[in-house]
């Protein structure tokens, strides 16, 4: 557990933390019947894997595209059709992804006695969509998109900005991500780390344990 008392800041991944990408399984399932959720476990795959291969090899390209990429790299694994209309369509859908339900109350009340942040591998339009759809602008002292540095979390690189956005040093700051790379990631950097274990899953062995495991946003306003 952590004393938030002590922290100035908590900054927060987007997707599968905030947003809840598996609204989007509904299109897919509409589109691919019952290869849909093949597709779409593959589809987040690809995307990551992606995310860390092109900030490895120095060839970024915004997250859209490689979300993009990585849709089509699935519907060719599955043998099913992929075309621009389709890939326009979940894209549109990434834009207007719902929060988990317990989101808006929860940031609300943190916002009160912590600045709030959002620091995200999506694209700045793609990630303030988002965040304008589901009512959170006015939460977030900054919304921050990795596109400013060309590279992709874990990179430090990208941890750092959440410091030079807010202006607060790392030791008063707090990530929190349901993405276990992306905690190990945060806590090789520097941040005291959240994990925000929504769906059962287990931490990687990469000797960068949480400081503070929860399963819902609502435990952070003790
Ligand atoms: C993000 C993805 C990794 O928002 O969840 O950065």
């Amino acid at each position: 557990m952590l004393n938030l008392r002590q922290l100035k800041a908590i900054v927060f991944d987007a997707y599968g933390t905030l947003f809840n990408i598996s609204s989007l399984d509904d299109r897919l399932d509409h589109y691919y019947g019952k290869k849909s959720k093949d597709i779409a476990r593959l589809w987040r795959h690809k995307q990551l894997e992606y995310t860390w291969l092109r900030s490895l090899m120095g060839r970024y390209e915004p997250f859209s595209k490689v979300t993009g990429d990585a849709l089509q790299h699935a519907c060719r694994r599955y043998a099913v059709e992929f075309t621009r209309d389709i890939l326009d369509d979940m894209m549109l859908r990434y834009q207007v992804v719902a929060a988990y339900p317990e989101v808006q109350e929860a940031l609300d009340q943190l916002r009160r006695k912590h600045r709030l942040a959002v620091l995200s591998n999506a694209d700045y339009k793609m990630l303030k969509s988002a965040v304008d759809h589901n009512s959170l602008d006015h939460i977030f002292d900054r919304i921050i998109s990795v596109d400013v540095i060309s590279q992709f979390k874990p990179m430090p690189s990208v941890y750092q900005l959440a410091i030079s956005g807010l202006e607060i040093d790392k030791e008063y700051i707090a990530f929190v991500s349901t993405n276990t790379w992306d905690v190990a990631g945060a806590k090789s950097f520097g941040f005291k780390t959240i994990w925000l274990n929504r769906n059962n899953s287990l931490i990687e062995n990469l000797d960068l344990e949480p400081d503070w495991t929860i399963e819902s946003l609502q435990e952070l306003l003790v």
